[in-house]
């Protein structure tokens, strides 16, 4: 049986449906970032993807205003049930408060929400592992708000309103990457997002022979979210030192190198000069590595993304012994084309470009290695550019 309908089958016993009764299918990917990490909210160029795997939603519509949901990666945690007319963050909705936070975020932006909903979620991006579990429910809970109540939003407009219930309900302050590449997503392709102006183009990343694979740490984040937190704020006090110093800039990556030389005696703490670094290198390797895409040469955009993956190991320090051991083990194997931390680091994934020959070899000793250092065992995943959110059909 394929997974849609295993999925249905599973909503009609949670939620005791009869059999025939018609449902409305969706899905978000997780998204993997390949360069220009922890620059989105300083105006930086980031170059994530799509995944080929996320989350997906069994869908029917209620009469009355409760919302009911169960997720099949909480099982434990059972049915959560909460209403229309009380949709405040609470601790005991747990996951649920993610789904919950974009449809208060909807309403207060004035969508007409008009009564309440069942939905079966499952997810196979693993949770806590810095693909965007989180921002892929947020997305997904989005377009399914469009396409039940018939809404009149783009999707751009919906990440923005996903992004905006992760920092105002859930309170991560987040940038706008993670909403944006699982909305707009294409299959084969990357996106290069301007974070300040949000234009945007694709960039086919199908390489040859290469192939994207991700290696998860299996260390949770646990206090990664308020250290996120701290980074974002610690770039934050160095841009308006700068700008009380009348330096004309509105976001750290509207600097250059160069002129991030001139200013930096300007930012009175030296921890925040090294994240004011980390952010002004970090895009213009962006921009080197879409310059080598657009040469053929992969190479360089390998050797970019091991830069980047020192640049935050020293400079913006969000790496840690995992993310540390498992990027060095792959830098040492064959076939390794490039390999850095993704996403906001601290436990969770790394990301590399590995010779399809090399695969195998590169899963087992990497693996190996990185179980002798941390007594961890890591999981790998091959994957492909997605399609961004969507709607899969009525069954
Ligand atoms: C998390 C955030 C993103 C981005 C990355 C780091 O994934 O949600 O907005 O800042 O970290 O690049």
């Amino acid at each position: 049986m394929n997974l849609i309908n295993e999925l249905i089958l599973d909503f009609k016993k949670e939620f005791q449906k009869d059999a025939y009764e018609k449902t409305e299918v969706f899905f978000a990917p997780g998204r993997v970032n390949l360069i220009g990490e922890h620059i989105d909210y300083n105006g930086g160029k980031v170059f994530p993807c799509a995944l080929d795997f996320g989350t997906y939603a069994v869908v029917t519509k209620r009469e009355d205003n409760k919302f009911r949901m169960f997720s099949k990666n909480f099982e434990n945690i059972g049915m959560l049930e909460f209403s229309l007319n009380n949709l405040i963050f609470d601790k005991k909705d747990d996951w649920a408060n993610y789904p919950k936070g974009v449809i208060g975020t909807f309403i207060n932006s004035e969508f007409n929400i008009t009564h309440g909903l069942d939905i079966l979620f499952f997810g196979n991006i693993p949770n806590g592992a810095g693909l965007s579990s989180s921002a892929s429910i947020e997305v997904l809970t989005s377009v399914i708000l469009k396409s039940i109540f018939n809404l009149d939003i783009n999707m751009i407009n919906m990440v923005k309103l996903s992004q905006k219930a992760e920092n105002e309900f859930i309170g991560v302050n987040c940038g706008i990457m993670d909403q944006f590449s699982i909305g707009m997503g294409k299959e084969n392709n990357a996106i290069l997002l301007d974070c300040d102006s949000l234009e945007y183009s694709y960039a086919p990343f199908i390489l040859d022979n290469i192939s994207i694979v991700i290696a998860n740490t299996n260390k949770r984040r646990g206090l990664g979210d308020s250290k996120y937190n701290e980074r974002r704020a610690s770039c934050e006090n160095a841009l308006s030192e700068l700008k009380e110093n009348n330096i004309n800039i509105s976001s750290l990556c509207d600097m250059s190198f160069e002129e991030f030389e001139k200013y930096n005696h300007l930012i009175s703490s030296d921890e925040n000069k090294k994240r004011v670094k980390h952010a002004v290198t970090e895009n213009e390797r962006v921009l080197k590595a879409m310059e080598a895409l657009s040469n053929n040469d992969i190479n360089t955009f390998g050797l970019l993304m091991n830069q980047s993956h020192i640049s935050l190991k020293n400079d913006y320090e969000v790496t840690g012994i995992e993310l540390d051991s498992l990027v060095e083990a792959s830098w040492e194997e064959n076939g390794v084309i490039g390999s850095r931390m993704t996403g906001a680091g601290f436990g969770g994934c790394t990301v590399s470009l590995v010779k399809n020959e090399y695969i195998d070899s590169f899963i087992e000793n990497v693996g190996n290695k990185y179980f002798e250092k941390t007594n961890l065992k890591a999981d790998f995943y091959i994957a492909k550019p997605g399609e961004g959110a969507r709607k899969l059909g009525d069954f």
